[in-house]
């Protein structure tokens, strides 16, 4: 089965069909919303919205633990993140979907590991390459298919949020190799790890980060939402090609 983890502009997913909904408890609490089981072509899908049903929840304030956990006991090996963005690199202008390849994580103080506690044997997961190889092409694949542009690889940088950068921060993860800047690719992506999830994302540029393009001065928050709209549709299609 797989898991679709919606982000901003993505929190329903109309495509899916024969729906319920699925409260699922976890040792972790409560994951962002309760999960809706239901189908896209043949396939079994399970979604889950990032900030909750009303988007209410931070970034930093997301239980990813309760979030992994719950659509791994819903039945999912892989999960698809669809991860709103901003665009660090020239090429990542608002607008482009992009499947990143890997992560730099500016985070700090959230709840980032299953293995952890009292009694508990220390364990180190392989994170070299922090999204499946798998996931990916089959992602890949499946815009080809259907005909939509999708960039193949970009450094994701997740910083903390919810507060956008400075265009001095900006400069730096620019200079530490970051294509991409968001707030939600860890810990995701290592706890879908940690539990053995086959875990990738297709990145939704939603403007350039600050100090880039037409953010030189500010970023214009006015513009993200028409970008957004028109971006998840052809999300929408790819996901459909996956799944088919
Ligand atoms: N920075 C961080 N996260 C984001 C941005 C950004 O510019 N745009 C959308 N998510």
């Amino acid at each position: 089965m797989l898991a679709i983890i919606g982000g901003s502009g993505l929190a329903k997913l109309g495509i899916l069909k024969n729906t319920r909904r699925k409260a699922v408890r976890t040792p972790y609490g409560s994951p962002s919303a309760r999960l809706t089981a239901g189908k896209i072509g043949q396939r079994d899908i399970v979604f889950l919205a990032r900030h909750g049903d009303g988007h209410t929840i931070a970034p930093h304030e997301v239980n990813y633990r309760a979030n992994l956990w719950a659509v791994k006991k819903a039945g999912a090996r892989e999960v698809l993140s669809i991860a709103t963005v901003g665009g660090i690199a020239a090429s990542m202008a608002p607008g482009t979907l992009a499947v990143p390849h890997q992560i730099i994580d500016y985070t700090w103080g959230r709840r980032s590991t299953y293995f952890e506690g009292k009694g508990k044997p220390v364990e180190h997961i392989d994170f070299t390459e922090p999204y499946a190889r798998s996931m990916r092409e089959k992602i890949l694949a499946a815009a080809k298919a259907c005909g939509e542009t999708v960039g193949d690889g970009g450094v994701y940088a997740t910083t903390q949020g919810p507060r956008l950068e400075t265009a001095a921060e900006i400069e730096k993860l620019s200079r530490d190799g970051a294509d991409l800047v968001g707030m939600t690719a860890m810990p995701e992506a290592g706890l879908a790890r940690e539990l053995n999830l086959e875990y990738a994302a297709i990145a939704v540029v939603a403007n350039y980060a600050a100090g880039r393009g037409d953010s030189k001065r500010a970023i214009p928050l006015e513009k993200i939402s028409a970008v957004l709209d028109e971006a998840m549709d052809r999300v929408r299609r790819i996901i459909e090609e996956l799944c088919k």
